[in-house]
């Protein structure tokens, strides 16, 4: 038995963003608050949005008290600022930064507490309330943090999650048009980000039909298109597609789960502070190269997705392609492939370890059972770039 969720309005497509206007008259709104990302209001990403709410008279605030990999004390910031304004609508538009602090502002603000109350790890309240409704509205490709109900934020040395059916989104606007302008980085580290949550959710002990067949076809969307994506600004097309191939990974994640490779990216992003995407990208190869044989067969499944051909190859032949492919994606698309590529010293591979096996929620997923010892060796091979 499994149970498949998803957010109850997903508008996709370009052009979409202007179904904005159709949400704001439903839900007969005069008021909205709108977080986003400093450079997205800088570069005018939200001028499409401010005219549509200029042209049905509803008031808004603009907010772009956003930054990557959010700590706590500046979600409570922006949960301040949202009850200040007591605004009837939401909007996060934005990263996966910008849209985690907007539903967890939009939901916190109808409810007793602050941030820290709620984490996963060790909050003590329970969310009684839905609070203000909201619009996520993304603008890579992706974090899929539109589809979600989790917020992550940074903690000292890791990062912890309030997560919770409330903090769904009302409505997911997914419109490619605002991804055509992010530059090869961001949307190298996105879309690898997007492809580790569809093989993630494909190998998840949380698998279903449902999510390996949305998981299969983000991965075919992602690895057809990232590269152009990465490398040929006016390859729309390929945008299109990873806009596509995000939102199903997203869709595909949300309900089977991530699992290893986010377990130990999350204390990278704590301690190194480097940012989600890379994190998990240069994981990705060393996690299914050390956790393969406890889904062998699943993953020799992918060889089509991979066009990887299987004449006369054995399964453990076809995975190991299909890992060499991950390792090949990361390094074509510009990201680093070793550990120590980054300011990280030997020494700290322990630390990491240690806070990586307190993601106990996302580790719980893993086909193969990874403990400290495993978790200590695929660091190790991933920090001196083991690769055979
Ligand atoms: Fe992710």
């Amino acid at each position: 038995m499994s149970k498949f969720v998803t957010p109850q309005n997903i508008f996709h497509g370009k052009g979409s963003i202007n179904e904005l206007k159709s949400i704001t008259e439903v839900l007969a709104i005069q008021k909205v608050y709108i977080l986003t990302d400093p450079i997205l209001k800088e570069l005018d990403v939200i001028n499409p949005i401010i005219s549509l709410l200029e042209e049905q008279n509803v008031s808004y605030t603009i907010s772009t008290n956003v930054v990557p990999e959010p700590p706590i004390n500046v979600g409570n910031e922006v949960l301040s600022d949202v009850k200040g304004h007591d605004p009837d609508l939401v909007i996060g538009i934005g990263g996966g930064s910008a849209l985690d602090l907007a539903k967890a502002s939009a939901v916190l603000a109808g409810n007793e507490g602050s941030i820290e109350d709620y984490l996963n790890l060790s909050g003590t309240k329970e969310l009684k309330s839905k609070g203000i409704p909201s619009v996520l509205i993304p603008t890579t490709a992706g974090t899929g943090a539109e589809i979600t109900d989790i917020a992550v934020f940074s903690l000292e040395d890791t990062k912890d999650v309030i997560t919770h059916k409330y903090l769904l989104a009302d409505y997911a606007i997914v419109d490619p048009v605002l991804t055509y302008t992010l530059p090869p980085k961001v949307t190298a580290a996105s879309g690898v980000d997007a492809l580790t949550h569809a093989i993630e959710a494909y190998t998840s002990v949380n698998a279903s039909p449902i999510t390996d067949a949305l998981a299969k076809d983000a991965m075919k969307r992602i690895l057809g298109n990232l590269r152009e994506a990465v490398w040929n600004p006016k390859a729309y097309d390929a945008r299109d597609e990873m806009a596509l191939g995000s939102l199903i990974a997203g869709m595909s994640f949300y309900n089977a789960g991530v699992a290893g490779v986010h377990g130990m990216a999350y204390p990278l992003g704590g301690l190194f502070k480097i940012p989600h995407g890379e994190s998990n990208a240069v994981l990705l190869p060393y996690v299914y190269n050390y956790i393969w044989p406890s889904c062998l067969n699943k993953m020799a499944d992918l060889a089509d997705v991979f066009s990887i051909s299987t004449n006369n190859k054995t399964n453990r032949q076809i995975v190991h392609e299909v890992i060499q492919e991950l390792y090949n994606l990361v390094s074509d698309v510009g990201l680093p492939t070793r550990l120590s590529d980054y300011a990280i010293e030997e020494k700290d591979l322990e630390r990491l370890t240690k806070n990586a096996v307190k993601q106990t929620r996302l580790l719980a997923r893993s086909p193969m059972p990874l403990g400290e010892k495993e978790i200590y060796e695929i660091f190790s091979h991933a920090y001196y770039g083991e690769w055979k």
